[in-house]
């Protein structure tokens, strides 16, 4: 680990408290002077780290910079997150995933930006990933799961990432079928999953999970500020996203162990905002109004049309109807 990483694993793991350049020197095997170096070299990088006669190094505690320093000491899982990159700045993380995954990327290998300069949403949209105010991250999956099941990926994904929120904010977390996430009747949180699929195999071969949570905006462009909001929207709390992103690890890891458990879609169903409601779906640029009747156990969502017929949709953007 470069001497810098191994000097910042030591300030964050004492983030806000002040610690002696020579406890610093004694802990990462280094002389005072190279300690100072290190130090030296992070602040250039952003860090605030302030020294105090007598006291040594503090790393703020607004400091809120992604590093694996800062994510990696809150993982509690085996897979997830344990091979992390972290980019200043990034077209797509789930581009740069996609392309590590066809080069063999391991289960759980993840991709982090503090910018996205192409971020992608579903259905072609752009998503707003500006510098420093949300997460923008991309998890390689390799799960076990026939094509027939992959949909149950994206559920997954979205109710371990609405877990991990509530847990880390205590805002209440809805999902908008298939995976948006909602406070209120705002949207937090969106999620892109892409998947290859291994045709001789006839199995999923990887899926990619681009998870995009807005966590400090205070405004949005005029397009989506009527229907976005931000953790700091909701909660007028600063949160660490380094400890969002390590709890999004740590549930997705153990939500995935549940998956095939028939629980684990009620889980699901449970946090849904739209069943017994009245939606538009979108689906190749028509929108048509429905009832939504819930969601089988392979993730489809069931809906009565107008003229009565009952169908599973896989796929489309669901919008509530107006009066709902
Ligand atoms: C949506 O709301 O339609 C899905 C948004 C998904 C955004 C995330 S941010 C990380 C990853 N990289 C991308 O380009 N998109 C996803």
């Amino acid at each position: 680990m470069p001497l810098k990483d191994r000097v910042l694993a030591v300030l964050e793991e004492n983030k806000g408290k002040s610690v002696s350049g020579s406890e610093i020197a004694k802990n990462v095997g280094l002389t005072r002077s190279a300690v100072w170096k290190a130090v030296k070299v992070l602040r250039e990088e952003g860090y605030s780290i302030c020294a105090v006669t007598n006291k040594g190094y503090c790393l703020s505690e607004e400091n809120d910079f992604l590093s694996e320093q800062s994510i990696i000491p809150a993982l509690r899982t085996k897979y997830l997150g344990r091979n992390i990159d972290i980019f200043k700045s990034i077209d797509s993380t789930n581009n740069f995933a996609k392309s590590l995954a066809q080069l063999g990327a391991e289960h759980g290998t993840t991709v982090i930006a503090e910018v996205q300069t192409q971020g992608r949403g579903r259905m072609g949209r752009p998503y707003y990933s500006p510098l420093g105010m949300g997460i923008y991250m991309s998890v390689i999956l390799r799960p076990r799961l026939s094509v027939e099941h992959s949909l149950l990926i994206t559920s997954c994904v979205a109710v371990a990432v609405a877990e991990a929120i509530e847990n880390v904010t205590g805002i209440d977390c809805k999902i908008k079928w298939v995976n948006d996430i909602f406070a209120g009747n705002k949207k937090l949180c969106g999620i892109l999953t892409e998947a290859s699929v291994n045709v001789e195999q006839g199995g999923l071969e990887y899926a990619v999970a681009g998870i995009g949570v807005n966590v400090q905006n205070v405004t949005f462009p005029k397009n989506i500020s009527d229907t976005a909001t931000s953790i700091f929207m909701e909660t007028k709390e600063n949160v660490s996203r380094s400890q969002l992103i390590a709890e999004i690890l740590n549930c997705l890891e153990d939500k995935l162990e549940a998956v095939n458990e028939p629980s684990f879609i009620d889980e699901y169903r449970k946090r849904s905002n739209i069943i017994g409601k009245r939606i538009e779906v979108t689906h190749n640029d028509k929108t048509t109004s429905m009832t939504c009747l819930g969601i089988d156990e392979l993730g489809k969502l069931l809906v009565r049309l107008d003229s009565g017929e009952e169908k599973a949709l896989t796929s489309g953007s669901i919008q509530l109807a107006g009066n709902e």
